[in-house]
This record gives C-alpha cells, structure tokens and sequence, in this order.
C-alpha cells in the first residue's frame, strides 16, 4: 500500500465534510481498491473516519466498445473503407463482420449513397469527411468524463458499447477521534510498559483474529521414507516381521560365505565391493557352522560337489559395507535353525541400505536401498514363490509379472522378475528372486525338508518411477530439491 495514502485520505478529509472513496480514487489518482486498503488501516487505528458504504453506478465501456474506441465506429470504419471511385456494395460487407451495421448507420447519417446511375450500383461517399463522435465520446467516457447527454448514453448501451456496473464505495467524514496523521500502534504489551503505567496513554494495534497463521516449520519425508512406509504395510498385512538390519557393516561369511558365494566370486572383488579398512577383520563366527561352510565350499556335502577349491577363513574375516541384506536373511536363518524351540515356519522381511562399488550414473549410485522378502517352511516350492510374488506385487498395483531365469550363488533356480509398466509402456525389471540351496540352509542345521523362498528389490526405482523423478541424483545426495521433498505428495502404491 502506498506509505502516503493513509494520510492524504485524512488530509482531505480535514478540509471537506464528506468525501467518497470512488472521487479519493479519481483524485489522487490511483486505484478505488487501494484507497480502501488505505481506509482499512486507518479503521485499525481507531475512530478517526466515519465510513459509510454507498452504491454507484458507473459506465464502463464493453469489449465491443472497447474496439470501437481504438479503431473507430463501425460505420466511420466503413466510410473510410469506401474508395473516391466507389465499391461494389457486396465488395464492401466484407471488409468486417460489423460492416453491415456500419453500412446502415452511414447511410442515414447520410456519409455515403447508392450510385444507381451506374451499372452495377456503386456505394459512394456524399461527404468528404466525417467527425466519429461515437469514438470520441467512448474517449471521453473511458477517461471518467461522463457528462454525456442521457439519450447519447442510453444509445451506447444499446448498441452494447457501453455497460453499467454497480460498485461499492464509501463516503467518508470526520470521525470522533479525527487526526491527520496516524500514531503508531503498539503491537506488543512489554513489561516496562506495564511497569511504567505507559500502557494506559498508548494505543494498542486490535488483534486480526481473521488473518491466515505462518505455517509452522516442521519437517518432512522423504519421497523414499514414504514408499518404505507403503512396502513395510504390505509386508505387514501379508503376516511378515521385520529383520533387524542395523548393521552396515557385515563381515564377508555372513555377506558371501554363508550364502554359498565362493571366495573367487567377482562380486567379492574390490570393485564390485566396498571393503573396510578399519576394523579390516571381523573374528567371531559360530565356529561348528563356519566349519561346516568351509567344507561345503571346499568339499562339497549334502549331495553337493561344492566349488572344490581352498576356502580361507581370512577371505571370510574381511569387512565389507554389505552389499545386499540377504547378509541379514542368512544370520536371521542360522538363528531359526538354532533356536532352541526347534524350527517354526516364518516370514521375513528388510527393507534397507546396501553398498556396491558401481559406476554412478543417472539411476545407480554406490548405495541403495533393498527391500527383501524371506520365507521359511516345509516344502515350499517354486509354484509358493511365484504365488507369493503375484500377492506381493498385486499389493502394490501391479498384477503383470514375467519371471525369467537368472543365477544367484544362493539361490537354485532363480528368477528376474519384470512387471510391465503402462506409463513408460514397457516391461521393466524390478527384482530379483529364488530358492535359497541346500548348500546354504543344510550347514545352517535347518531340517532337511525345509525350504526357503526370498526375493529382492530396490526401493529406489519404484519411489524414482512413483515420483517421476528421472535422475537419481535429484532423489538424493547434496542436490536434492528440498521443496521436492517438502511438496512431494503421500505415497499410496495402489491406487
Ligand atoms: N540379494 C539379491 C540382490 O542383491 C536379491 C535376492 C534376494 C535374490 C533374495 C534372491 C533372493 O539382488
């Protein structure tokens, strides 16, 4: 709001009696709307102005007139478009859709005539020139000069150049505590006002019980959290219970060794693995099971040949960021073999991080999040595992799935899992699965007629195809847009 206007409403308003808003706005040259803005503040501070409400009519031109007022009337358009020599009358209805009006307007004001001495008849002009009063007089009343005779008026409206409208002003007088400058509101009771007795001669701000509060600052989820919450309700309603997975940190048996992944595995290679300098080595392992790992690997056993090659407990000691939670899935299945209640069927599910050494491009980076699912009973077969994938994905909107064989060390057979995606109309990847070996659960000491399915998936690529976001890069690290996060609606994966 202009600083001034608050004050050069009230200096006015000191030489006169009343006053309406609408003049004030003609007057000083500015907005109707701003001079009642200006009125509003000097309301809040007390009874200075008395402010009635009025209704006025005023003109105000129409589209219609509008155009007329920039290009002329319709017939003044049509004057100008006759040649000295004439024009054929058909020649003429062309030159605009109002050319007709225009024509019939001109010919009784008597600016043009239908030469019948020529054959065909030609319209001419009769004078040589013309004054377009209509345009003029729309000039005038679009610069608030309205003295316009009433027929003139009644005229425009007719013809649709002109509209009245109703508008709400104020007739302002002098008010009880009438100023003309505005003391400062206080906003605040302090205590040394309270102290000094000052309170009582100063003059308190009202309070604007309508106004609209700041937004409290609070925090968000991320896009990520969110999905996870989705995936973590699905696991739930499906009766699983979730891994503790707060380690980052995993030796390699429990990542590889147990999972029946040899020692000369690529995986197990620096660039594919992140390994810990310190601590480099981890030491305590069950050392029954550890044996009987070695001896699957090197030997064979439980009608495997195993890899038959020289297992060494320090390739099985160095630390790794894990680079999957089925590190978690076998520590959680050696402890259902060896609890002492015997084994009980369960489900399993994490949903964490996990590290690889991986070339960073637009959708991978060295770490990511693993959703994975495990589950334990006798006689489970490939036909339970797809079954449950089915209910899975179904869970979360996707009933299309395509299974096809992939290898996993840990897993016989194995499974990618494709779903197709309508929105990028193509069949994507989005996990991994299988039947964990006998060379991983028999060592373990889980009964021989168990079985074991699980499968993996990254929470990055749904919550990335969720949200629409293309680059990893904008889901997270230093240049995520934190308004994405902040404005990034509730995740619900069905629907
Ligand atoms: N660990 C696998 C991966 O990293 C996922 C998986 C889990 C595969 C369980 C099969 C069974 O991709």
């Amino acid at each position: 709001m202009h600083p001034d206007l608050t004050e050069r409403i009230l200096q006015h308003l000191e030489g006169v009696d009343k006053v309406n808003t609408i003049d004030l706005a003609t007057l000083f040259g500015v907005g109707h709307q701003k001079i009642v803005g200006a009125l509003k503040s000097i309301e809040a501070h007390g009874e200075l102005v008395i402010a009635e409400t009025t209704t006025g009519k005023n003109l105000e031109l129409t589209d219609e007139g509008q155009t007329v007022m920039q290009n002329g009337s319709h017939e003044a358009v049509v004057y100008a478009a006759v040649p000295l020599d004439g024009i054929l009358q058909e020649e003429l209805m062309k030159i605009s859709p109002n050319a007709k009006i225009g024509y019939s307007k001109a010919m009784s004001l008597g600016w043009l005539f239908l030469d019948k001495s020529v054959t065909p008849p030609l319209v001419k002009r009769k004078v040589e020139k013309i004054e377009d009063t209509v345009k003029k007089s729309l000039e005038e009343i679009s610069k608030n000069q309205t003295d316009l005779p009433p027929h003139v008026i009644k005229e425009f409206k007719k013809r649709k150049l002109l509209q009245e409208i109703i508008i709400k002003s104020f007739v302002l007088s002098k008010g009880p505590e009438f100023a003309t400058t505005l003391t400062k509101l206080e906003t605040d009771l302090t205590i040394d006002m309270l102290a000094s007795g000052l309170w009582k001669d100063l003059k308190f701000k009202a309070y604007n019980f309508d106004a609209l509060g700041a937004a409290p600052v609070r925090g968000h989820l991320h896009p990520l959290q969110k999905v996870r919450t989705e995936f973590r309700q699905i696991f739930l309603e499906m009766g699983f219970s979730e891994m503790p997975t707060n380690n980052y940190i995993e030796s390699s048996f429990w990542n590889f060794d147990a999972l029946f992944v040899p020692q000369q595995h690529p995986a197990r290679d620096a660039q594919d693995t992140f390994f810990i300098s310190h601590p480099a080595k981890s030491y305590k392992f069950p050392r029954e099971y550890m044996q009987r790992v070695q001896e699957v690997h090197s030997k064979g056993g439980y009608g495997s040949t195993g890899y038959v090659y020289d297992w060494k407990l320090e390739e099985a000691q160095r630390n790794t960021l894990r680079t999957h939670t089925t590190a978690v899935s076998a520590r959680m299945l050696y402890k259902l073999a060896n609890q002492p209640e015997g084994f009980r069927p369960v489900k399993y599910f994490s949903i964490d991080k996990v590290f690889r050494n991986e070339t960073l491009d637009a959708t991978h980076l060295a770490e990511f999040h693993q959703v994975e699912g495990v589950v334990a009973d006798v006689g489970l077969t490939l036909g339970d595992l797809i079954g449950t994938l089915y209910e899975f994905f179904r869970k979360l909107g996707i009933e299309k799935l395509e299974f096809k064989p992939a290898y996993n060390p840990y897993t016989e057979p194995s499974m990618e899992i494709f779903c197709f995606h309508p929105g990028l109309n193509k069949w994507i990847e989005v996990g991994n699965s299988g039947v964990f070996r006998p060379e991983l659960l028999l060592p373990m000491g889980l009964p021989e007629n168990v079985n074991v399915i699980a499968w993996g998936l990254s929470l990055e690529r749904p919550t990335m195809i969720k949200y629409g976001i293309n680059n990893i890069r904008d889901l997270i690290g230093p240049k995520v847009d934190l308004k994405m996060v902040e404005e990034g609606p509730i995740c619900r994966l069905d629907k």
